[in-house]
């Protein structure tokens, strides 16, 4: 059995990996920092016996989904039984001031690697009528958000899309699960920039709880998969409240101080 998993180096996609290795999947690990990655898979291969290799590249580019498939082809020929699509990451700030290489890549790797990556294992498991797609999207897709304006615009378009694409796919035994965390105890606020990761409406949970909650979670598929009580309880809510009065206090929560 085999996993595909990129962000595995570190915070959500590292839990993927250990956690998918626990279960007896041999692992492919894909981010850019490659000391990283090659620390996080030596240990992961020590500890579960399993087959880890690294992918050292950058998603964030045109043909970033190509390059991944292309790399995964040339070194087996095995199926691949589950992709994790999880690297990502945020932008706290006006979207005015949100430096344009940073549009780009965001752009690039939630929406156009994100959505090449699965239509070119997809047609794999569609014939092998089995396989997993996991999309790791977030609660902040179920809303408009100032001041993480394209993130939480991002990942609505992957919530969107995985849940069309996964319906498409049950006919053929085939699971595309989105996995929305709420906040998650990683490295993402510092890299977004957040001074304290400050908007836990929901409730914070540890990675290692996000992952166990998406694999507990493909038994009994729910689409969109909402990790956490606190995170599913405040999503009911949205539906309910009205628009204005959410963007107003989501607002006055997310400004920069
Ligand atoms: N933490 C939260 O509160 C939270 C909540 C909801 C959803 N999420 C989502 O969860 C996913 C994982 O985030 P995390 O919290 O685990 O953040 P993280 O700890 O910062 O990990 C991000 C991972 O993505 C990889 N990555 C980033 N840019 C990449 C690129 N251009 N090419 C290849 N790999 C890249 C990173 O490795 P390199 O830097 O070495 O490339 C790292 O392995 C993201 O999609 C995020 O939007 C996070």
């Amino acid at each position: 059995m085999l996993a595909v998993i990129t962000g595995g180096s570190r915070g959500i996609g590292e839990s993927y990996a250990r956690q998918l290795a626990a279960r007896g999947y041999n692992l492919y690990l894909v981010a850019r920092d490659a000391a990283r990655l090659s620390a996080v898979a030596r240990e992961i291969r020590a500890t579960h016996r399993v087959l880890v290799e690294e992918i050292v590249l950058d998603l964030a580019q045109v043909d970033g989904a190509e390059r991944l498939y292309a790399e995964v082809r040339s070194r087996r020929t095995v199926p691949v039984d589950v992709l994790v699509n999880n690297a990502g990451f945020g932008f706290h700030g006006e979207f005015a001031d949100m430096p344009m290489p940073r549009i780009q890549d965001m752009l690039y790797l939630h929406l156009v690697t994100v959505t090449k990556s699965m239509r070119l294992f997809l047609p794999e498991m569609r014939e092998r009528r089995s396989g997993t797609i996991i999309n790791v999207a977030s609660v902040a897709g179920f809303l408009p958000l100032p001041y993480i304006s394209l993130y939480a615009a991002t990942k609505a378009f992957m919530i969107s899309l995985g849940a069309s694409i996964g319906r498409e796919a049950q006919a053929y035994g085939v699971i595309v699960q989105t996995c929305c965390p709420g906040q998650t105890v990683t490295d993402f606020h510092a890299t977004a920039g957040f001074a304290e990761p400050r908007y836990a409406v929901g409730g914070v949970q540890t990675a290692d709880e996000v992952v166990s909650d998406s694999l507990a979670a493909l038994d009994h598929p729910r689409e969109p998969l909402v990790t956490g009580l606190r995170n599913r309880l405040l999503v009911q809510l949205l539906r309910i409240l009205p628009r204005g009065l959410v963007l107003r206090t989501a607002a006055r929560h997310l400004k920069p101080s």
